[in-house]
């Protein structure tokens, strides 16, 4: 837990350290990744997306709760599956797409931005991280022992889902 903090905290420095100094005070993360991917500064927004994806994940996780969730029980499986199936660093998302009322599942490389956001005007409510060092420390050989954990073993807050979305935090000087 605290090499994964450590990563995040990294993630949050280097956005201090790259981001533009006449930035207005109060960005959110989410505003300056989507800057930094259109003007092309990929070291900003993998450092940007990065973090945001880190403050959504521990959003995400509560780990006193006592139970699950039967309404998600499903979609936990199929978001299982889906890790399963992701072969490298990234992160399994829900994204809520509000226009036809549901979430679209997809997993993404590193930190790059689901396409069912970039097409589907939509915003990442729920992620997983599938980077090893979110797993390897505590499950060596268990991946799948992992997103099980997490998802269907009572880990998942799914509540953040009825939540405000989550923007990554803000940039103040
Ligand atoms: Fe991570």
């Amino acid at each position: 837990m605290a090499a994964h903090l450590a990563k995040h905290r990294r993630y949050v420095e280097k956005v201090n350290e790259l981001v533009h100094p006449d930035l207005e005070p109060g960005t959110t993360m989410v505003s300056v990744y989507l800057a930094a991917l259109e003007e092309g500064d990929y070291q900003l927004f993998d450092a940007a997306s990065q973090a945001f994806y880190h403050a959504l994940y521990w959003r995400c996780l509560d780990p006193d709760r006592e139970g699950n969730d039967p309404s998600m029980r499903s979609t936990a499986q199929d978001m299982v599956e889906r890790g399963m199936q992701h072969f490298g660093s990234g992160w399994l998302c829900l994204v809520d797409q509000p226009r036809v009322k549901t979430y679209v599942q997809e997993t993404v490389m590193n930190a790059e931005r689901p396409t069912a956001e970039t097409f589907g005007a939509g915003t990442v409510a729920f992620t997983t991280d599938l980077w090893e060092h979110a797993w390897y420390f505590d499950y060596p050989d268990g991946k799948r022992e992992y997103l099980e954990g997490l998802l269907l073993g009572g880990y998942a807050r799914w509540d953040v889902l009825d939540e405000p979305p989550e923007t990554g935090g803000v940039w103040t000087p």
